[in-house]
């Protein structure tokens, strides 16, 4: 339908009267109770009951034999680094496209990341060009189970089986996400989880690392604290075995997570028929790109992502990424908020310069000589972030259908109406970083 646009002067499509709430849903009552039971007690450590309850209760809901609850979701990462033996020079793979994190935590243990493009519609690691990566330093598949879709763990563990390599599952944004009805953190030899502000199960912080593996998670836990590898039952010693993080979690934030995980079942089946409204609220919007959701892949209601048509910018002659800011003002004033996700991993400076520790490490010291992350051999990627558009505050609980109605009918006035949308550069320009 024809309307003036709020950004050219219309009526906002959003009327006052909606207001979006803020993820997350505020605790129940059980839920506070259980963070007053966590601040009266005495053990505040890594070591307190509440790190240990969440930790068991995390295993029983995911169906992973060892959990360790960390600081931060990366943290949990480079766990999975060191626990699948990774080490200095030895190469990773990974997707293009992901959160920093996904390839930090590769160098974080002076192994180096090779990228791999994504499929389109997915926006994941794409299988189909997995094996033109792999080298003989190649040890482990970093696969980002992006945008809370699980990868295609079939074709991924088949290729990593075919050449004896480990699989890492970065489930950061993943919980309750499957691949055909197995969960995300079950499917390769281990995983992490993140439990920060923006995801299904926030915590504040935190996150947590799951394997079945007793080898890999001995030498995960070779990089927590003192990297004290003994058995449990030997006590600690306060020696410094190896290099050692202080990657625990905190009692307190435990709790927290701990009360967000009781009642993820229901928060996440909330988001999912949220995220589903909205989705069927969008079908046949002209020149968007629906967000990914496959009965095979289904989605975890962590993000309604919007991407627009690359054809419809080629056709009017502007470069996609700044359609795609002129289309976030547009929704903007419309009164929905979506920030842009540019984020492509090899193009952050410290692989472009590759240079993390200073001096070049790891790469001047370990990486074979031709690694080459020079931007333009991740083609689909570099589409996708020219238009990725996401918000998680919209569609998320504690919003219900008049908030999803409202957020469709004001990305729908946007996408019916692109013509209208405001767009800074107006000639294209060259395409650089392109293959
Ligand atoms: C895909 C992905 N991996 C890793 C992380 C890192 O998690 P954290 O912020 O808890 O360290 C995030 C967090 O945004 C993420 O989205």
């Amino acid at each position: 339908m024809s309307q003036t646009l709020a950004i050219n002067g219309g009526q906002p499509a959003v009327p006052e009267s909606i207001a979006f709430h803020k993820w997350p849903p505020p605790l129940d009552e059980s839920g506070e109770q259980l963070i007053l039971e966590a601040v009266r007690q005495n053990n505040h450590s890594g070591g307190g009951p509440h790190v240990r309850q969440l930790e068991e209760e995390f295993g029983a809901w995911n169906g992973n034999r060892h959990v360790i609850a960390t600081c931060y979701g990366g943290a949990a990462l480079h766990m999975g680094i060191a626990g699948c033996d990774v080490g200095a020079g030895d190469e990773v793979i990974t997707t293009a496209l992901s959160w920093t994190t996904s390839a930090t935590c590769i160098i974080h243990h002076m192994a180096v990341p090779v990228f791999v493009d994504v499929d389109w519609e997915s926006m994941l690691l794409d299988p189909a060009r997995i094996e033109a990566a792999i080298t003989e330093r190649t040890r482990a598949i970093l696969v980002v189970h992006y945008w809370g879709v699980a990868c295609d763990m079939d074709a991924i563990t088949a290729i990593a089986r075919k050449h004896g390599l480990r699989v890492i599952e970065d489930a950061c944004q993943a919980h309750g996400s499957l691949f055909k009805d197995r969960k995300a953190g079950t499917m390769g030899d281990c995983g992490a989880f993140s439990f920060n502000q923006n995801k299904n199960l926030c915590g504040g912080e935190g996150g947590i690392f799951v394997t079945d593996d007793d080898e890999i998670l001995a030498k995960a836990k070779a990089v927590m604290s003192f990297s004290d590898m003994r058995p449990a039952d030997a006590g600690r010693d306060y020696h410094q075995y190896g290099l050692g993080f202080k990657y625990g979690h905190g009692n307190l934030p435990a709790a927290f997570a701990l009360a967000g995980l009781r009642r993820l079942n229901m928060t996440n089946a909330w988001a999912i028929e949220n995220w589903h409204q909205l989705d069927s609220l969008l079908a046949d919007t002209p020149h968007l790109v629906r967000s990914f959701s496959t009965p095979d892949q289904p989605t975890n209601g962590y993000a309604y992502v919007l991407r627009a048509d690359p054809k419809y910018a080629a056709n009017r002659g502007v470069p996609l990424s700044d359609l795609t800011d002129g289309i976030a003002a547009a929704l903007r004033a419309e009164g929905t908020p979506f920030s842009r996700a540019k984020w492509l991993l090899p193009a952050h400076g410290v692989f472009q310069a590759k240079n993390a520790f200073g001096k070049g490490a790891p790469w001047a010291h370990y990486a074979r000589p031709d690694i080459d992350y020079s931007l333009g051999q991740w083609p689909v990627a570099q589409d996708c972030i020219d238009t990725c558009l996401w918000g998680i505050n919209l569609h998320r609980p504690p919003n219900r259908s008049e908030q999803i109605e409202a957020l469709a009918t004001a990305i729908r006035k946007v996408f019916e109406n692109l013509d209208q949308v405001p767009v800074a550069n107006p000639e294209p320009r060259p395409q650089e970083n392109r293959a």
